[in-house]
C-alpha cells in the first residue's frame, strides 16, 4: 500500500480567531483529498525544534471551526536568530535550531509542513523551505501586513470587535463631554485602526503610516467642539507615530519615548490632546480582546478555504508557497516573494479618501 501523505501543521506568532478554523480545514480536506495523515506540532516552531508533535484525526478537528485560539499552542520563536544576530560557534553547532527542525521533520515522517503564520513565520518558512524543507504558508494575523495577500485570516474578526469597542465608547463619550481615545493593534501597520475607525465612524484616524502633527488634531477636535459636537472618537494605531518622531532616526526616537515614559501610543496622544485643548480625555487599549474569542462569519470562511487550499498544494506537491486572498479568488504566491516584506497601508489608499470625506482627521493635515 502507497504511504499516505503526511502533513505536518504548527501555528506560529500572536494567535488570532481562525487558527483552528484554518487547523480543522486543512484536516477535513487532507481526508476528504486522500486520507493523508496530518501531525500537529505543538507551539509553533519550538515544538519543532524540540519533536513535540501528535497526530489530528478528523474527528479532534470537530467542533473547531468556531473555537479561538489554537489547539496546538503558538510561540513566537525564530529559530535562524541565533545564526543571524551572533552566528554560531563550534560548541553551538549541535545547537543550530534550523538543524533540528530538519531532523524532527524526518523524523516524524513529514511530507511537507504547513505554517499558519504572519511575517516572521512567512520568513523562516521561506528559509526552510530554501533549506530543503517542503513547506506552505497560510497568512494569518489581526494586523492585516502580509505581503501578497489582500487578507489574511484574524484581521475581520479583529475589525469586528474593535468596531464593537468604538460602537460602545460612543455614548460614554457623549455622556460625559469627553475625548475618547482608543488604541488598537496592528504592529506598523495601520489596516486595523483604518478599518474599525471607518466602521466606528472615528472623527479621528492616525496610522502609523501617515504620521500625525498634534496641532492638527487639536485643531479639528476644537473645530468639532465648536459645532457644537459633545465629544470625539479618537482612534490611534499602536505604531502609531507624530511629524516630529517621523525625522528623527530609530535611536532619538527610543530615546525621545523613554524621556516621555508613556506606556503606549494611546496614552502619548491622549496627552498631546489633552495638553493642547484642555479637553477632557480619556483612554482605552483594547490589547488582546482583540486576538481572543471565536472568529468571524467571514474569516470562518477564509480559514476553513485557506486550509482547504493548503491540503490542495500538498497534493499537488506544489511546495514554497503562501496561500493567498487576491481579487476576491484564493491564490497562491511564493514565498520567496513574501519574505522580509510588509505590507502598509498606501498614502492614496481609497479607504483614507472615504474617510477623509466623512470628515475624519487623520493628523497629517489641517
Ligand atoms: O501581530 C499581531 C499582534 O497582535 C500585533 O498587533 C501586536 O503588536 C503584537 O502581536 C503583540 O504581540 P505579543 O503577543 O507578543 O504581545
Amino acid at each position: 500500500m502507497a504511504k499516505k501523505l503526511c502533513i505536518g501543521v504548527l501555528t506560529s506568532g500572536g494567535d488570532c480567531p481562525g487558527l483552528n478554523a484554518a487547523i480543522r480545514g486543512v484536516v477535513k480536506a487532507a481526508w476528504s483529498m486522500g486520507e493523508a495523515r496530518v501531525i500537529g506540532i505543538a507551539d509553533g516552531f519550538r515544538g519543532l525544534i524540540e519533536g513535540r508533535a501528535r497526530e489530528i484525526d478528523p474527528e479532534e478537528a470537530s467542533g473547531l471551526l468556531t473555537r479561538g485560539g489554537t489547539i496546538l499552542g503558538a510561540s513566537r520563536e525564530k529559530p535562524f536568530a541565533l545564526r543571524d544576530d551572533e552566528g554560531l560557534s563550534d560548541s553551538q553547532v549541535g545547537l543550530d535550531k534550523p538543524e533540528m527542525i530538519k531532523a524532527n521533520y524526518r523524523s516524524l515522517g513529514l511530507d511537507c509542513l504547513v505554517t499558519l503564520g504572519g511575517n516572521g513565520t512567512n520568513t523562516t518558512a521561506a528559509r526552510l523551505q530554501r533549506e530543503g524543507l517542503d513547506v506552505i504558508g497560510l497568512p494569518k494575523t489581526i494586523d492585516n501586513d502580509i505581503w501578497g495577500t489582500d487578507l489574511s485570516f484574524g484581521f475581520h474578526s479583529a475589525v469586528d470587535i474593535a468596531t464593537e469597542a468604538i460602537d460602545r465608547l460612543h455614548s460614554t463619550a457623549l455622556s460625559h463631554n469627553r475625548v475618547m481615545v482608543i488604541e488598537l493593534m496592528g504592529h506598523k501597520a495601520g489596516w486595523l485602526t483604518l478599518y474599525a475607525g471607518i466602521a466606528g465612524g472615528g472623527d479621528v484616524i492616525i496610522i502609523p503610516e501617515l504620521p500625525y502633527d498634534p496641532v492638527a488634531i487639536a485643531r479639528h477636535l476644537e473645530r468639532r467642539a465648536s459645532e457644537g459636537k459633545r465629544f470625539s472618537i479618537v482612534a490611534v494605531a499602536e505604531g502609531a507615530i507624530s511629524k516630529a518622531e517621523h525625522k528623527m532616526d530609530k535611536k532619538e526616537r527610543k530615546a525621545a519615548r523613554a524621556e516621555m515614559a508613556y506606556p503606549s501610543a494611546g496614552y502619548r496622544v491622549a496627552a498631546e490632546i489633552a495638553d493642547a485643548t484642555g479637553m477632557e480625555t480619556r483612554v482605552t487599549v483594547l490589547g488582546y480582546l482583540q486576538r481572543g474569542g471565536v472568529p468571524s462569519a467571514l474569516d470562518r470562511v477564509l480559514s476553513t478555504s485557506f486550509g482547504m487550499a493548503a491540503a490542495e498544494l500538498a497534493f499537488s506537491r506544489s511546495f514554497g508557497r503562501m496561500v493567498a486572498w487576491r481579487g476576491n479568488e484564493i491564490d497562491s504566491v511564493s514565498l520567496e516573494k513574501v519574505a522580509g516584506k510588509t505590507k502598509r497601508v498606501p498614502a492614496d489608499h481609497k479607504f483614507i479618501e472615504v474617510a477623509r470625506h466623512m470628515g475624519t482627521c487623520f493628523g497629517d493635515e489641517d
